[in-house]
């Protein structure tokens, strides 16, 4: 029998953290793709003590990186003929204006472009396997703000619409992938979690002020068992999400200029443009 193989951006924390602990009995093999390896040898500890049998292997991967995701994507296909499941989960939150090494805005490089670029590279493996499954965890979040020119690049930063736009990409993503894969058996959620109490941008202001935010938002959040469930089940169902946007579990609708499809194109065009790529 094939080896079942699953693959997950930012497993270290968070929604990631939860959903892998909670499927590492559904798979044979997990790719934890981590910034942190010492974060990542502690999980594949805890993931062993989990599930005795489940074959582990920590890649190095740094999405705010095109160099470190390319490389990271010819780790992965050197070693493996397919991947089953692709959850594409890290993301991050920036009150600051800040630039990627690559001189993009850091939350649309480490949430986007890092990711379209690990799809673009993985997405041969996903459709050698049996499975072939994809999950985005994009965010309500995309309501924020329409996508904006220039994309990549802002000249004024604003940290909630630059967030929104960073989701707003990975919707555009997952819905560019079910156009153009699901004919070949694709299936592919994007995911909003929910407000999840996570590390999510707190390390991007003072410990304290994190905090004490936190505590405040904190009957708002839900729990990281919670949290992660709506993941697990887009992997666990995919026909029952294959191309849809699950919000917390529930089918929804993508409101305003989440299912503007001019906007997608344009954006996915200037994408495929900047990362010198013909398609998805
Ligand atoms: N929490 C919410 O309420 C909420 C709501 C809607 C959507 N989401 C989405 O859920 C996803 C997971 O977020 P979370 O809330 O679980 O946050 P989290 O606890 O901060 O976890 C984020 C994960 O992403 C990894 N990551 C961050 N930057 C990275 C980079 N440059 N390269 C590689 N990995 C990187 C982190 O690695 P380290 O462990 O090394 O930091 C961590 O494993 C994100 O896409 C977020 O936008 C969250």
């Amino acid at each position: 029998m094939t080896e079942s193989i699953l693959a997950i951006t930012g497993p270290t924390s968070g929604i990631g953290r939860g959903a892998v602990k909670v499927l590492a009995t559904s798979f044979d093999r997990v790719l934890l793709l981590c910034r942190n390896l010492e974060k990542g040898n502690r999980l594949k500890e805890e993931l062993s003590e989990l599930n005795a049998e489940l074959n582990i292997d920590i890649i190095k991967c740094d999405l705010s990186e095109l160099s470190s995701v390319r490389e990271s994507a010819r780790t992965i296909r050197d070693q493996f003929g397919h991947i089953d499941c692709l959850i594409n989960n890290a993301g991050m939150v920036s009150v600051s204006k800040q630039e990627s090494i690559d001189g993009y805005e850091l939350m649309m490089a480490t949430n986007y472009l890092g990711p379209f670029l690990l799809t673009h590279e993985l997405i041969p493996l996903v459709m050698k396997s049996d499975r072939k499954q994809i999950v985005v965890v994009s965010s309500g979040a995309y309501k924020f703000a329409p996508m904006k020119k220039p994309f990549f690049k802002p000249t004024r930063f604003s940290a909630i619409k630059g967030y929104g736009r960073s989701k707003l990409g990975t919707l555009y993503l997952a819905q560019e992938l079910h156009e153009f894969y699901s004919h070949r058996g694709l299936r592919t959620t994007a995911v909003h979690p929910g407000m999840v109490s996570t590390n999510i941008g707190k390390d991007s202001v003072s410990k304290s002020l994190g905090d004490f935010v936190f505590k405040l938002l904190d009957p708002f959040f839900v729990s990281i068992e919670e949290g992660c469930k709506s993941v697990v089940s887009a992997v666990e169902q995919p026909d029952k999400y294959a191309g849809v946007y699950s919000d917390e579990g529930k089918v929804a609708p993508v409101r305003k200029h989440g299912s503007d499809f001019k906007m997608r194109r344009d954006f996915i065009d200037a994408t495929l443009k900047e990362l010198n790529l013909n398609a998805l």
